[in-house]
């Protein structure tokens, strides 16, 4: 066959450097062929391409380390799953399965976690918008409602008032915990006074009773001390308000936002430098801990980590379908899977490994996914040989935030699989086909077409 003609450029190589972390760039290779054991050709000839893939093994060893750096540190300690993370049902029965109670941040999650045999009090209800409904819902089931904003006092008076008893309910608050920009949007500043007003109001009102406060100060935090402020600042309010209204606060909730091992865009340096290990949080965090709280007082640590747990066990396997030259000279190539899949490519650097060797030199390549938007871009700049039409590429860590973002959007979501302990493969969700993206539709009678053809 004659070989398709390509036309020439010229690039300048960046060859033969030592880097500071002591590889060459230009022929540095990053190589999987298998994922947990499974091979990445047999995941996809079962399953297709692309496809997302868990590692059981990951998602357990990361709790129990996570689990054990908290309660080795602390004597009460309970995790919450942060649904919204990642809640394929599988994923949150094996979190489930390992000891934590549901985090939950809308009546949509609430749900979920109810028909997965979650019971009401071992959920934890968070979020800027809880309808009225599902509020009541919540009450009566006993779930811990951590309240966000002043309208939502109200709404939970209105259902004590139907119920005809006292409500308990958690504050949440927003602080300065040396984490900036600072997530003010959500529940009360804890500076300004809001929440002690909020506290009051409860009061007042005669009511709800505040039983715990709740405090998640962002996501990918990398800085161990903002935990040990934070909890600081809220055992610090804890006091004020027994002082203050003679609230006993039960819990200190205190959201997730431990980082992964993902490379978020604008930070240099490789993970392993850059970030604290797990332990370090935990040891900051109970150490803050017990130098605030009254000698033998532990209430209740609540910890909603999500990206922490999940994220490094999450895979997805895309595949070349078409390789180009931008006009600039710029190697490109098209995958299967792009940012209706990776959401958090926005803000993150993932790490990309094909599927066997392959020959050339490196080159800045831009990976595109599929979607006939000009924003669908999975790397804009990363580092590869020459790549062909057909090879697999597997993306990681991509478990946080991914599938429960993901997008139906001109393409249809794949399937995603859980690779167990001992290598077996399970389907946890199937791949969409039209059905699922008509289900809902009606087509008015006028509309109504005889078939074609
Ligand atoms: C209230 C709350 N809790 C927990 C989490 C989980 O955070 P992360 O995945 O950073 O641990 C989030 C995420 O934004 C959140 O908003």
């Amino acid at each position: 066959m004659k070989p398709a003609y390509e036309k020439p450029v010229i690039k300048k190589l960046h060859n033969g450097l030592m880097n500071k972390f002591g590889y060459s760039p230009a022929y540095a290779r990053k190589v999987r062929t298998d994922i947990d054991g499974v091979p990445v050709a047999d995941l996809v000839e079962k399953f297709g391409s692309p496809l997302f893939v868990y590692s059981e093994r990951i998602l357990r060893q990361k709790y129990r380390q996570m689990h054990t750096a908290f309660s080795t540190r602390y004597p009460n300690v309970v995790f919450g799953w942060s649904y919204k993370t990642n809640y394929l049902n599988a994923i949150c029965a094996l979190m489930h399965q390992q000891g934590s109670i549901a985090e939950v941040v809308s009546g949509m999650e609430y749900e979920k976690a109810r028909a997965l045999g979650v019971p009401g009090e071992n959920i934890i209800f968070n979020g800027p918008h809880k309808a009225q409904a599902a509020l009541e819902t919540a009450v009566r089931e006993g779930a811990m409602i951590n309240v966000d904003h002043l309208d939502e006092i109200y709404a939970l008076e209105r259902v004590a008032q139907k119920l005809g008893r006292q409500l308990h309910v958690g504050l949440r608050l927003n602080l300065d915990a040396g984490v900036y920009p600072q997530w003010s949007r959500f529940g009360f500043n804890l500076e300004s006074g809001q929440a002690l007003e909020a506290a009051k109001r409860m009061k007042y009102g005669g009511k709800l009773v505040l039983s715990g406060l709740h405090c998640h100060l962002g996501t990918f935090i990398m800085d161990a001390g903002a935990y040990a402020r934070q909890v600081e600042k809220m055992v610090a309010f804890g006091c004020e308000l027994e002082k203050a209204f003679g609230y006993s606060i039960e819990y200190l909730d205190i959201g997730g936002g431990f980082p992964s091992k993902s490379r978020l865009k604008g930070v240099y340096l490789p993970p392993e430098v850059a970030l604290p290990a797990i332990d370090e949080y935990a040891e900051a965090i109970a150490q803050a801990l017990t130098k605030a709280l009254r000698p033998g007082d532990f209430p209740k640590l609540i910890l909603e980590s999500g990206r922490a747990l999940v994220d490094e066990a999450g895979f997805l396997i895309t595949t070349i379908t078409a390789t180009k030259r931008l006009p600039d000279g710029t190697r490109a190539y098209v995958a299967d899977a792009g940012v209706n899949l990776l959401f958090t490519a926005n803000w993150f650097k993932f790490n990309i490994e094909m599927d066997r060797e392959v020959g050339g030199v490196n080159e800045q390549s831009v990976i595109y996914g599929p979607l006939c938007m000009n924003i669908d871009v999975v790397d804009e700049s990363v580092l590869l040989p020459p790549l062909s039409c057909g090879m697999r590429l597997t993306v990681s860590p991509v478990g946080a935030y991914n599938h429960t973002q993901s997008l139906q959007f001109i393409e249809y979501r794949p399937a995603s699989v859980l690779i167990g302990e001992r290598g077996e493969v399970d389907l946890i969700r199937e791949a969409e086909d039209l059905a699922d993206i008509t289900r809902r539709e009606r087509m008015p009678k006028r509309f109504a077409q005889e078939e074609v053809g």
